[in-house]
């Protein structure tokens, strides 16, 4: 009997250890309560819309959005974002083309307008907000690790 305890404690005790690391490593998103106890929702935080594009961090990354795209319809019948950013309505609306990989299917194949794939937007361009980050970010751009001297202060993102 006695023996049978002392062999669940010693199983449960890394566990334990572990579970406290990541307790304290991983910020929790719902703040310090318990989860067994309602709180009230936090604030929703402000959304970035200076209309400044921001610089991407490699050079296939999806660009972020820089405006609102509060209440923007985006259904099997419409699709909001395709008002101002599909080929034929730029002159009007000055917002950057979708580029053509987004024309392309999963094969290589230029199709004749938006890939299926590619039609839910906000799958990868995300708008940003001024939330303070959970955890720091330590990411690196390419052209800092070549050549750390030469690159200008990195901006707000
Ligand atoms: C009313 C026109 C309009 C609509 C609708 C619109 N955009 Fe834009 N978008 C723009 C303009 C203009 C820019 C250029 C920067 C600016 O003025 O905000 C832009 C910039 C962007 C950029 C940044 C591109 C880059 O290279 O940095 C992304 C990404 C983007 N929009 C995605 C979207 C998505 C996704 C939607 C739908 C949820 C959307 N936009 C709806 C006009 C629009
Ligand atoms: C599967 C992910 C994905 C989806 C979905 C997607 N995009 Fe993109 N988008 C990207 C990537 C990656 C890039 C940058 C590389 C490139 O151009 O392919 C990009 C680039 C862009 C750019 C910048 C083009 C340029 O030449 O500067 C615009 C504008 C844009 N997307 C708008 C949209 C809009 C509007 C939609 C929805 C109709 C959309 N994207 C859907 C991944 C995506």
């Amino acid at each position: 009997m006695k023996r049978s305890v002392f062999a669940a404690l010693i199983s449960i005790g890394p566990c334990l250890a572990a579970g406290a690391i990541f307790a304290q490593d991983a910020p929790r998103l719902r703040g310090p309560e318990p989860f067994t106890k309602e709180t009230p929702a936090p604030p929703m935080q402000r959304q970035v819309t200076d209309d400044v594009r921001v610089r991407r961090n490699y050079p296939d990354q999806p660009p972020v959005i820089p405006h609102s795209i509060e209440g923007y319809a985006m259904d099997l019948n419409a699709n909001k974002c395709m008002s101002c950013h599909a080929r034929k309505f730029t002159d009007q609306s000055q917002a950057p083309m979708i580029s053509v990989t987004h024309y392309q299917d999963r094969d290589g194949n230029t199709l004749g307008g938006l890939a299926p794939r590619r039609y839910v937007c906000v799958a990868c361009h995300v708008p940003q907000t001024t939330a303070r980050p959970l955890v720091e970010n330590v990411f690196t751009d390419m052209d800092e690790l070549a050549e750390p001297e030469r690159q200008p202060e990195r901006g707000r993102h």
